[in-house]
């Protein structure tokens, strides 16, 4: 790999060609501010929040488009840059309403903390009143057209990451706004999880819960085999959200609409809470050892007369590991057959 060194801050830095100014100042724990930069997608610059100094340059540059080059001097942090960076913000809040206290993405929401670090305690910038177009939604997702910042994160996402290329930018008089294909939209969420503000919503825990009110914990989707790795966001006891981990495989961030949205069926009144058995055509509720001795009797009468291979297993994806173990087990060495198999092998 070729290796190149550049200086960023007054700090010595050696990188790998082909890298950005901000890919190369966060390997040397230098903080750039960023807003439309994601690191799992393709940059695109558009919000320029992220402008640096290079030596040699008569302008500012975006660190998260601009590559590293050999004996580069770059400096982050200037009065130019603050002011720079703070002209940005207000062009982007001059036409995003400050509902923090009614948007759910507040205390979450990147550019409320950025508003807060450039110090902006006014809008400067007139901005003529807009029309947006209607907003769209699924029973999952909601766009809120006034809050969004057409950073694009959804937009790239959707085609990058999902390959679906549901989300678009249309030109409109009133500015670029996004467009939706519902055609194409399934609903996955990718969008909702990289919108750095209010502008993809999940519509169900919408008004529900504030960010800091919950705790996160991380586990594994128990929807198939895959593993995807998530987080729970938790309040009082009750999962709110479902989150993709963005750097852990195997999903890095991703999650399937069952593995974002599906959690609602585990305070579902409707579960099993203990076996049922049916009798003339109705269930009754029985005990475990009433409905396991039930089985053993119905699989021995089976084998008595048609042989193990009359029986086959499948054993579920939401089983842990040592549960599929346990299953073939009982099905080779018990029963008898290797009629054996598991749903996520498909
Ligand atoms: Fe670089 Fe937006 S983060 S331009």
């Amino acid at each position: 790999m070729n290796m190149i060194r550049l200086t960023i801050d007054n700090q010595e830095v050696t990188t790998s060609k082909g890298l950005t100014i901000l890919d190369a100042a966060k390997n040397a724990g230098i903080t750039i501010p960023t807003l439309c930069y994601h690191e799992r997608l393709n940059p695109i610059g558009s919000c320029r929040l992220c402008v640096v100094e290079v030596d040699g340059e008569s302008e500012p540059v975006t660190a998260c488009t601009t590559p590293v080059e050999d004996g580069m001097l770059v400096t982050t942090q200037s009065d130019l840059l603050f002011r720079l960076r703070q002209n940005a913000l207000k062009l982007i809040l001059a036409n995003h309403p400050l509902d923090c206290p009614v948007c759910d993405k507040a205390g979450a929401c990147m550019l409320q903390d950025l508003t807060f670090e450039y110090k902006i305690t006014s809008i400067d910038c007139p901005a003529p009143k807009r029309n947006f177009i209607p907003s769209y939604q699924t029973t999952f997702i909601k766009h809120w057209p006034e809050r969004c910042i057409v950073c694009q994160r959804c937009v790239n996402a959707c085609k990058e990451v999902q390959c679906i290329g549901a989300i678009d930018v249309e030109k409109t008089e009133d500015g670029p706004q996004l467009t939706f294909n519902r055609d194409k939209c399934v609903s996955c969420g990718e969008c909702v999880q990289v919108c750095p503000v209010g502008g993809m919503l999940e519509k169900k825990s919408s008004l529900r819960w504030r960010s800091w009110e919950t705790t996160k914990i991380r586990t594994t989707c128990p929807y198939c085999g895959v593993g995807c790795q998530q987080l729970l966001h938790v309040k009082n006891g009750k999962i709110v959200q479902v989150t993709g981990v963005e750097d852990a495989e195997p999903n890095k961030g991703r999650l399937c609409v069952k593995g974002r949205y599906g959690f609602d069926f585990i305070y579902s009144e409707d579960r099993l809470k203990t076996p049922l058995i049916k009798e003339n055509g109705q269930f009754r509720e029985a005990s475990w050892d009433e409905a396991l001795d039930l089985i053993t009797q119905k699989f021995t009468e089976i084998i008595a007369k048609h042989g193990p291979d009359a029986l086959a297993g499948v054993s579920c994806a939401r089983s842990i590991n040592e549960d599929s173990y346990n299953m073939q087990k009982l099905f080779r060495a018990v029963i008898g057959t290797n009629n054996i198999d598991h749903c996520a092998r498909t």
